[in-house]
């Protein structure tokens, strides 16, 4: 017996050795444990979804076994559907089987993951959570005529206040995450730009031929970095410089030919081509993240990652604070320090001091006549700085937990009406 204390004390040793070392939660393997969680285990990592539970902390996930798996899995859902029924199963805040019994005023609403990825119409990304008689606890979207058909059965497994797993019955009902999500070829990607924050990056690509080159990559995977209004404006005067085909090659190095959700991008430094890439002329940029932050460098700027307006494979589209100058187009522009990892590096030595332009940069008759601005300030353009703030939804803890709480409080505050 005390061999046993001793060899459990030691294993226990080695696992919280080991748990500093990981920091981080791991879903799919929290449920591995648990035969009964299978299905469900499986499909969060076909929709992407298990990474995005990892990296988030003060989460709740509402595991639902096989059978009721199974209830979903019968409507022959696509994998897109389910990721939205799935993502209405994961909470943004902790509910440990305590707190769920001591829930204020018995009632409560917590926002999801469902809410939170912007395909939720209204606040069907909600959850309502009732202490009922008995000791029971219910589980309705938040748009329920009062019934819970679904209730807490058990915890899983509980990491204060990381992540709670408890198991609940049924499957949240939801007409709305259940809705048919359209297929990646009928999303409108520069209608979701514009109504974020991005007019004008999409207007200038609808303007342009490039358009065709984002639509044609739609159904085999598209990652589209599209600069903020005010960081875009500010660009115009350099963009309407351009030549012809340049145009076209700006607004193609602003999009990725393969689906990069962000919990891929954050876990990746590295080179990355892009729809403008052909042949030598590169046209690739350096994924470079820290921490919770993403940053794409060229050569010229470094732009960061502010927001995700759509992140559902194979597409993802994101907000970024900068315009994104690829050296092939810039050449003359003042070059930033390379990124410590920048293997390609010593095979283009730097170019910074050289001034002439190369000759596809260079603008045509046709172009000089919209060419309105010439009195360009060269330095960095000022409303970058600004553009900071324009973020859509950020991705920081503070920011998003202050985006969900201004949610909640409109939402409180129209149910009061
Ligand atoms: C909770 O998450 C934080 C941040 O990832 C990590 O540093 C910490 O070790 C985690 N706590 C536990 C008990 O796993
Ligand atoms: C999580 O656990 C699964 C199963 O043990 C493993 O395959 C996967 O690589 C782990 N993920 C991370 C990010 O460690
Ligand atoms: C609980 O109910 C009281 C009285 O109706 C209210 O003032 C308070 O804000 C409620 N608390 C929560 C956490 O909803
Ligand atoms: C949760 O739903 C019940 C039943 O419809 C309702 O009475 C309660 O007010 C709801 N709770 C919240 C916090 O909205
Ligand atoms: C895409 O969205 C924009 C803005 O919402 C709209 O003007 C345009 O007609 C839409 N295009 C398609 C093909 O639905
Ligand atoms: C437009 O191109 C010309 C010739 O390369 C250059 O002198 C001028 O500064 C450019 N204007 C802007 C706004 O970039």
């Amino acid at each position: 017996m005390q061999q046993l204390r001793l060899v459990l004390a030691m294993a226990a040793a080695v696992l919280l050795s080991l748990a500093a070392i990981s920091s981080a939660h791991n879903i799919t393997k929290i449920l591995a444990k648990h035969p009964e969680f299978s299905t469900f285990n499986h499909y969060l990592t076909l929709t992407h979804l298990a990474p995005e539970i990892n990296r988030r902390t003060t989460i709740t996930v509402l595991a639902i076994d096989n059978a009721a798996m199974s209830d979903i899995l019968g409507k022959n859902p696509s994998i897109y559907t389910v990721k939205n029924i799935l993502s209405l199963h994961v909470l943004l805040d902790y509910f440990g089987a305590k707190k769920l019994h001591q829930i204020t005023n018995g009632t409560a609403l917590s926002a999801t993951m469902f809410q939170a990825t912007g395909s939720a119409p209204g606040s069907t990304g909600f959850v309502n959570i009732t202490d009922q008689r008995g000791g029971k606890v219910g589980f309705a979207p938040e748009d329920n005529d009062g019934t819970f058909s679904s209730h807490f059965l058990k915890s899983v497994q509980e990491i204060p206040y990381n992540i709670s797993v408890i198991q609940i019955s049924h499957a949240l009902p939801s007409a709305a995450a259940e809705a048919p999500t359209p297929g990646p070829a009928e999303l409108n990607i520069t209608g979701i730009m514009s109504a974020h924050g991005c007019k004008l990056f999409a207007d200038t690509l609808l303007a342009s031929e490039a358009i065709g080159t984002f639509t044609d990559n739609l159904a085999g995977g598209l990652t589209v970095f599209c600069p903020l209004d005010d960081a875009f404006k500010a660009f115009l005067p350099k963009y309407k410089n351009l030549t012809k085909s340049g145009k076209v090659s700006l607004l193609e190095y602003h999009g990725v030919p393969v689906y990069q959700s962000l919990a891929m991008l954050k876990s990746s430094n590295g080179i990355i081509n892009t729809l403008a890439t052909d042949g030598a002329n590169k046209y690739d940029f350096t994924v470079q993240n820290d921490g919770e932050e993403v940053t794409l460098k060229t050569k010229i700027d470094t732009a960061r990652i502010t927001g995700t307006l759509i992140d559902e494979q194979p597409v993802a589209i994101y907000t970024i604070d900068k315009v994104l100058r690829p050296r092939e187009l810039f050449k003359g522009e003042a070059e930033t320090p390379a990124p410590a990892p920048a293997p390609e590096k010593a095979a283009d030595a730097p170019k910074s001091s050289k001034n002439k332009k190369k000759k596809k940069a260079a603008p045509s008759p046709a172009d000089d006549a919209d060419a309105d601005s010439p009195a360009e300030s060269p330095d960095e353009d000022p409303a970058d700085q600004a553009a900071d703030d324009n973020g859509a939804v950020g991705f920081d803890g503070g920011r998003f937990g202050g985006l969900v709480a201004l949610v909640v409080s409109a939402w409180l505050g129209f149910s009061l009406l």
